[in-house]
């Protein structure tokens, strides 16, 4: 029997509890999202982000900036929420337009305020082992739900397919803290299909349909489809869904799979940096 791994449901948990603890508070956890330019995909994620926080009480902020603006002034905004001490938490929704270097503009984000853990300090301290203010928040997402049913990971291969700062470079670090095995695949890897008939756990950070197909599956894997495509005006993932279902044993579905738990783990770090930032009387 195939168990459909229930993202919505799990974030709804996680949320719910978020909502119960920020309730309790007088003074709430306060996110700023910067969003540049109108990538239609980057419009909806932050949309949703905005309407989950107001949902639990925690309140945000979006600066809307035009696809045109200046590094400089960019690297400003992020500046004064640095300094705003009503923030704690701080998103510069990816991918940013060409000419913005990214690298600038997300080393330029406070450590403490940093609810995505990209800057280099959060990733080095997830890469050392050490702790970081935050994880990451898909892979985050993805370790709490195979947690959530009882998955376990040690001694595990897990092929993660995608070597983003997002997802895969994050999630590897991740699943070998849990002692998985770790096979980082990409665009490059030959012979994709000899690793993945092997693995264990599969995670598919793509963004291309169809790309696991049955054949490429063993009977009995755990599949974690993070692919987000939109075809015919429909969300499907990177996994052929249907038909892989039939020979694993675990596996997520796109909608209602990965995307909930992003957001709930985006909620958590956003808390988590509050109440730390308080004990640290920030
Ligand atoms: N774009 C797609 N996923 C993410 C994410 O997790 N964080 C940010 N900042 N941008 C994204």
């Amino acid at each position: 029997m195939t168990v459909i791994m229930d993202g919505k449901l799990t974030a709804e948990k996680i949320t719910a509890e978020i909502k119960t603890e920020v309730s309790a508070l007088t003074v709430k956890p306060k996110l700023a999202v910067i969003k540049v330019g109108d990538n239609p995909a980057s419009q909806i994620y932050v949309r949703n982000k905005q309407k989950k926080a107001l949902e639990l009480g925690i309140n945000s902020v979006v600066l809307e900036l035009p696809s045109n603006v200046s590094e400089e002034n960019l690297l400003e905004q992020i500046y004064i929420l640095n300094e705003d001490t009503d923030i704690n938490a701080v998103l510069v929704q990816l991918p940013l337009t060409e000419h913005i270097n990214k690298q600038r503009i997300i080393e330029a984000i406070e450590p403490i305020k940093d609810v995505d853990g990209f800057t280099s300090f959060n990733f080095g301290r997830l890469a050392l082992g050490y702790q970081p203010y935050t994880f990451p928040c898909t892979p985050k997402g993805i370790i709490r739900l195979m947690d959530e049913y009882n998955i376990n990971l040690e001694g595990k291969k897990a092929v993660v397919i995608g070597r983003s700062n997002i997802v895969g470079k994050p999630l590897s670090l991740l699943l070998q803290r849990q002692n998985a095995t770790v096979i980082m695949a990409h665009s490059k890897t030959i012979n994709l299909k000899e690793h993945t008939l092997s693995a264990d756990i599969i995670v598919s950070a793509v963004g291309h349909p169809n790309l696991i197909t049955a054949d490429m599956v063993s009977e009995g894997a755990v599949i974690i489809d993070v692919g987000i495509n939109r075809i015919d005006n429909k969300l499907i993932g990177d996994v052929d869904f249907n038909t892989v279902k039939e020979k694993v044993s675990f596996i997520t579905p796109v909608p209602g799979g990965i995307g909930p738990m992003t957001i709930a783990m985006l909620m958590e770090n956003t808390l988590e940096l509050y109440k730390f930032q308080k004990s640290l009387g920030l």
